[in-house]
C-alpha cells in the first residue's frame, strides 16, 4: 500500500516553478550590477517574463489547489509540524504573488511597459512615477530577501523529512514519487 503523492499536474507546477524561481533570484542578485548595456536589457527582460511566468504557475497552482486540495498528511507527522507545514506554504505562495506583482507595478512605476516574451503587450498597472518607483524597488528588493529566507527554510524542512525523519514526506511531490 502506497501514501497518497501530489497529482501529476501539482508535481509539474511545482518544479518549474521551483527552476524558475531559483533561476531568477541568481539572475536577479546578479543582473542589477551589470554596466549599461545590451546585455542587461536583455536580461532585465527575461527576468521580466520569467518572472510573470510565475506569476501565471502560481494562479494556477493556487487554482488547482482549490479543486484538487493536498494528499492528507501521514500519521507519523507531528502536531508541530502539522501547524508549521501551512504556515511556510502559504507564505512561500503569498510571496510567489508578491514578487511579480511588486515587479509589474515596479517596470510600470518606471513607465516601462512589459510586452510577454516580446509577444503579448501587458498593461501598466499603475502610472508613471518616481517616488512610487523608488518604494516598489525598495519593496521588490525586501520581498526577495524574505523568499530567500522562505525557501530556505522550505529546504531545510525537505531535508529533516528526508534524511533526519525518513517519513517520504519529500516523495509525495518527487516526479516518480511513491513511498
Ligand atoms: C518570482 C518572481 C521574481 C523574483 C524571485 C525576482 C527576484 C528579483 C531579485 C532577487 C532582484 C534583485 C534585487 C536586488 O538585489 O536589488 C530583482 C530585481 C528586479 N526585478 Fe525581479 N523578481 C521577480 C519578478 C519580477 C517581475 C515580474 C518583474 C517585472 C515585470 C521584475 C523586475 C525586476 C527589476 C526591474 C529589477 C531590478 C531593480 C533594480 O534595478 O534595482 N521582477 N528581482
Amino acid at each position: 500500500m502506497f501514501a497518497p503523492t501530489y497529482h501529476a499536474v501539482a508535481k509539474t507546477l511545482h518544479w518549474l516553478t521551483a527552476a524558475a524561481v531559483l533561476a531568477l533570484l541568481g539572475v536577479g542578485l546578479w543582473m542589477t550590477g551589470l554596466p549599461i548595456s545590451l546585455l542587461k536589457l536583455q536580461v532585465y527582460n527575461w527576468h521580466k517574463w520569467i518572472g510573470l511566468a510565475v506569476l501565471a504557475l502560481t494562479v494556477l497552482r493556487l487554482l488547482w489547489r482549490w479543486w484538487h486540495p493536498p494528499p492528507a498528511l501521514p500519521d507519523t507527522v507531528t502536531r508541530w509540524e502539522r501547524a508549521l507545514a501551512p504556515i511556510g506554504h502559504w507564505a512561500l505562495l503569498l510571496l510567489l504573488l508578491a514578487m511579480p506583482l511588486s515587479g509589474w507595478l515596479m517596470s510600470s512605476a518606471a513607465g516601462v511597459s512589459v510586452a510577454w516574451f516580446g509577444v503579448l503587450p501587458l498593461p501598466d498597472l499603475i502610472p508613471r512615477n518616481e517616488d512610487l518607483f523608488e518604494a516598489l524597488r525598495t519593496a521588490h528588493f525586501v520581498l526577495s530577501r524574505a523568499l530567500i529566507v522562505v525557501v530556505a527554510l522550505h529546504v531545510a524542512a525537505v531535508l529533516y523529512h528526508d534524511v533526519l525523519r525518513r517519513d517520504g514526506i519529500f516523495r509525495r511531490m518527487w516526479p516518480s514519487g511513491r513511498t
